[in-house]
């Protein structure tokens, strides 16, 4: 079995019950995603660049800016995102402006379903002849797997608060609980695992409206595959399902991040298979710095390729005895990054339920995760810090200085 991928769909009008009919006729069918509605053309052109649809569906008369100029500057600045105009009888000079413009297709309002459908897949279907390699490449998530041979080292709490780091930053973001058997990516996010991935599994009918329907939403804007709510579930998990439904997921978001057991298995392997970077946790224990030796000896000798490692010291503290320095040189592999020991900060935020980079945005630790969010993401700004003030201090100086 394998999957198709989707074909991304934005719907810019600003008619809402326009827009509610085309998602309606579009809904019964597995090849299409709507990924976003704009209300207006500044808008339209937002979410294009925000979201990389392959297709716009776009009205002409919007307020702010008309269709055809969003299509004119959108053929230019992204030839590779695709404008059908929908118009009404009588604006045929429009129509040919369009054209023009670089529009692709055009559908006259009102049109059935069966027709929407064979535009937008002719549409698309042209396009892409001549791209095989597009979907394989520009619009695949990054997949990222937090890894460790140790226990307690800080996957959970590393994957899980850079995942909703890069939520907030509006970035299509997936975190798979790969910790199957004792998953506590739910936990740490006081979300029950009501949906997770074994009623993925359970019915053998691996379809993405299955996928999507036991997918978990975090307030974030995060979402989430949890892991089984009983250990005996993860049996019925196998790697091949992992594999499935990575695939199906993979041109959905811009992020998917893992977070794995302290182990390499069938279903490790089954997710490094899929991963574009693996971020190798270490601590500044000898036994963590053992066991990370061992693991980079194993996937030298599976040859898992080196250049997808990026070694993260969590749980930094100065005068142990050994530095990164010594770590980078010891494992002959450059660090990538570094993060603090903050207990405080990390046991408040888990025992709360709340990530540190969303409850304690100015704390080392959150800051630490920023970062590499930041480096995760070149070509975008970084968002505002905070000062370095807690927000208690905050509230204290406000209740006495009136600041
Ligand atoms: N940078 C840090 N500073 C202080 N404490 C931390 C830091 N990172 C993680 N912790 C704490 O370490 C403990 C273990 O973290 P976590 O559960 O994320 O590790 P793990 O690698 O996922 O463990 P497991 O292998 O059991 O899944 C938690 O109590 C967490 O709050
Ligand atoms: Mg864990």
């Amino acid at each position: 079995m394998s999957f198709k991928p989707r074909i991304k769909i934005l719907i810019a009008d600003d008619v809402v019950e326009l827009r509610s009919n085309v998602r309606r006729m579009l809904s019964g069918s597995e090849a299409f995603q709507i990924v976003g509605e704009a209300n207006d053309g500044e808008e339209t052109l937002k979410l294009a660049r925000e979201l990389s649809p392959y297709i716009i569906l776009m009205d002409i008369n919007m307020p702010k800016l008309d269709g055809l100029k969003v299509t004119e500057m959108l053929s230019k600045e992204r030839p590779d995102i695709q404008v059908i105009i929908m118009s009404i009888q009588g604006e045929q000079e429009y129509l040919r402006r369009a054209m023009k413009a670089g529009a692709k297709d055009f559908l006259t309002k009102p049109f059935s379903g069966t027709e929407l459908s064979e535009t937008i897949q002719n549409v698309f279907n042209s396009w892409i002849k001549d791209r095989p390699e597009y979907l394989q490449e520009a619009n695949r998530a990054q997949v990222l797997t937090f890894f460790a041979t140790k226990g307690g080292v800080g996957k959970t709490t590393l994957a899980t608060n850079l995942a909703v780091s890069l939520a907030k930053r509006g970035k299509k973001t997936l975190l798979i609980d790969g910790s199957l058997q004792f998953g506590d990516v739910g936990i740490t996010l006081n979300l029950t695992p009501k949906k997770n991935l074994y009623h993925i599994v359970e019915k053998d009918d691996l379809t993405i409206s299955t996928i999507e329907r036991n997918i978990t939403k975090h307030s974030s804007g995060l979402d989430l595959i949890l892991a089984p709510h009983e250990p005996a579930l993860a049996e019925a998990i196998k790697p091949n399902h992992i594999k499935l439904i990575i695939d199906a997921l993979v041109t959905t978001y811009q992020f998917i991040i893992i977070d794995t057991p302290p182990k390499i298995a069938e279903m490790e392997l089954a997710f490094l298979d899929k991963t574009d970077f693996v971020m190798l946790l270490a601590t500044l224990e000898i036994s963590s710095l053992k066991n990370t030796k061992i693991c980079l000896k194993t996937f030298s000798d599976i040859s898992f390729d080196t250049a997808k490692i990026k070694l993260i010291l969590n749980k930094d503290i100065p005068n142990v005895g050994i530095s990164p320095k010594d770590i980078e040189e010891g494992l002959q592999i450059p660090m990538y990054a570094v993060v603090p020991m903050d207990s405080e900060t990390a046991q408040k935020a888990l025992n709360t339920g709340e990530p540190f980079v969303g409850k304690f945005p100015a704390s080392s630790l959150a800051r630490a995760v920023e970062d590499i969010a930041t480096k995760l993401l070149p070509n975008d700004a970084p968002p505002k810090q905070p000062d370095g003030k807690s927000s208690t201090m905050l509230k204290i100086k406000d209740l006495l200085f009136g600041t």
